[in-house]
């Protein structure tokens, strides 16, 4: 169970962006600045994203470098499969649609976890706004936690120690949805795979590691079957169990602007990003934590 959602937080001000998760913080009785973080106000930075799960920052203004040190203050850097980086900056990509790539799907569309395909999925993911439409391109947040605790018992019996096919070919093979790097159009330089069609299994249900929290760890672009069932009961249950996560009751959702950071628990969380902004630039450095193995 969830532990009681604290407020008492001495160096931050932590504001519910909805009664399920994800919080905007700032500072108490100064700004707040990414790259200036003594060690007591990180480490209440810490408990407040165990506590929503994503955590939004508004009016940052951050440097390539800057961004890179804060990401490294939670942990090692993640790889980034299929994407290339930023020259010279490894760790980092550019999400990016240009205005004139219209009718294609985006980078990060469809509610997922950030790889959760490899067998050590990033623990955390950290975007940065840098560009923002006038209007559109908001990101969906969605709490695996309360889709598992919302399952009845029996569900929740059944589904204990059932292992989860995950897969990147939906997106990355070259037949995937961003499988079309010869589109001279796509800005985004994605290196579709064979490799993509490689499976990895993880738990259904997984523990977080840090707060022993469970979540129901599937999620609609990557999470392919189940294994042990045949193809009719996996799609029927998987179906179900990927249809239950994406209720608009277990989100919140995100208003970018330009400066703005948001920091999401791959360990618990899915995303989506809208595309709802053709004809208009969306860009944002996207930085990844490496994780664990999920258990
Ligand atoms: C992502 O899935 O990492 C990108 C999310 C976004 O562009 O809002």
């Amino acid at each position: 169970m969830r532990s009681q959602i604290v407020s008492d937080y001495e160096q931050l001000s932590v504001i519910p962006t909805s009664g399920i998760l994800g919080a905007e913080v700032t500072g108490r009785d100064r700004p707040l600045d990414l790259a200036d973080l003594d060690e007591t106000t990180f480490a209440e930075l810490h408990r407040a994203w165990l506590d929503h799960r994503v955590l939004f920052f508004r009016d940052q203004d951050l440097t390539i470098e800057q961004l890179e040190a804060f990401t490294e203050r939670w942990g090692e850097f993640g790889d980034n499969p299929f994407v290339e980086p930023m020259a010279g900056h490894p760790a980092v990509v550019e999400v990016l649609k240009e205005a004139h790539e219209t009718d294609m799907t985006n980078f990060g569309g469809g509610w997922h976890c950030d790889w959760s395909f490899m067998e050590t999925p990033p623990s955390a993911t950290i975007l940065y706004a840098r560009e923002i439409p006038a209007w559109g391109g908001d990101t969906l947040f969605a709490d695996l936690e309360r889709a598992w605790e919302t399952l009845s018992p029996s569900m929740q019996d059944l589904l204990h120690g059932i292992q989860a096919v995950h897969s990147a070919r939906r997106s990355y093979a070259p037949t995937g949805s961003l499988g079309d790097g010869d589109d001279p159009r796509r800005t985004m330089k994605v290196t579709a795979s064979e490799t993509a069609y490689d499976t990895t299994l993880h738990p259904l249900v997984r523990t977080h590691v840090e707060t022993g929290r469970k979540s129901l760890w599937v999620n609609g672009i990557y999470t392919i079957g189940l294994d042990g069932f045949t193809p009719a009961e996996s799609t029927a249950l998987l179906g179900f169990l990927i249809d239950h996560t994406e209720q608009q009751g277990f989100t919140c959702r995100f208003r970018w602007a330009p400066g703005s950071l948001a920091m999401w628990d791959n360990r618990c969380v899915q995303h989506n990003a809208l595309n709802d902004y053709d004809g208009h630039r969306r860009l944002l450095w996207r930085t990844t934590v490496r994780g664990e193995r999920p258990s």
